[in-house]
């Protein structure tokens, strides 16, 4: 409950403390995934962490490889919205295989915030170039990058059925939006996992207003992410 203060959501979105915290709470978290975890995962975690900047525990970044892991083997493609230096697309592309990862990013940081963001995060925080991001998955098989605001970097995507994809976008309008476009394209079991869910108003609030009116229910975990399965 105490993160949803809004000062202590702006202290935290994505500053040193934010950063520092991760770090930290990550720390005891891949002591506890080594304890009982299959060898090599909580080590490609750690490797992760120490290569690229990131903005997830490593509990959370577990959930996006397990989920991965999980549904790659059902048809259709798998995404990632919000990609900054790449910590979990990373952990997405070492399990995948060969099915196709779609990657969209500005690139150049956060869009503007709306009013659900209650001020939050600053415009362009995040950015990260594009080709930084290419040279750390240079090797692993087809993976797409869509440089560009989401969902108009979309628009020349030729895959349009998807088994698992990760929303990590900060923002009430861009979490909307990556609700509105791939919804309709998930497969009949397939998963939208997001970041952020319990403690960001506005992501919070753009699965509650999309939800309204779908059979599906809001899965919240017991980190700050939330799923859906397609039904
Ligand atoms: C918190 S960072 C992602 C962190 C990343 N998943 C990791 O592993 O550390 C949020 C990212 O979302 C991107 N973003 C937010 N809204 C977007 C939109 N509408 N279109 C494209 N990129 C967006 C920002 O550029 C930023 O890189």
């Amino acid at each position: 409950m105490w993160l949803k203060s809004r000062r202590l959501q702006k202290l935290t979105g994505g500053g040193c403390l934010e950063r520092w915290g991760i770090g930290l709470v990550s720390s005891v978290q891949l002591l506890a995934l080594s304890s009982h975890k299959e060898d090599g995962v909580p080590q490609l975690i750690r490797r992760i962490r120490r290569r690229r900047r990131s903005l997830v525990t490593a509990f959370e970044a577990y959930m996006v490889y397990s989920l991965a892991r999980a549904q790659r083997a059902r048809p259709g493609a798998m995404a990632e919205v919000g990609v900054y230096e790449g910590s979990t697309a990373r952990m997405i592309c070492e399990i995948k295989g060969d099915v196709p990862l779609h990657l969209f990013d500005t690139f150049s940081g956060l869009p503007e915030s709306s009013r659900p963001d209650r001020g939050v995060h600053r415009q362009k925080q995040f950015a990260c170039s594009v080709e930084s991001v290419r040279a750390y998955l240079e090797g692993f098989p087809n993976v797409h990058f869509h440089q560009g605001l989401f969902p108009q970097s979309a628009q020349n995507v030729s895959d349009d059925r998807f088994s698992f994809v990760h929303f990590d976008v900060d923002l009430y309008e861009s979490t909307l939006s990556c609700l509105e476009y791939f919804y309709p394209r998930m497969i009949a079991g397939g998963i939208m996992l997001s970041h952020d869910y319990s403690i960001l108003a506005g992501v919070k609030q753009a699965f509650t207003e999309f939800l309204a009116d779908k059979p599906e229910e809001v899965i919240e975990l017991p980190t700050t992410q939330c799923m859906i399965v397609k039904l």
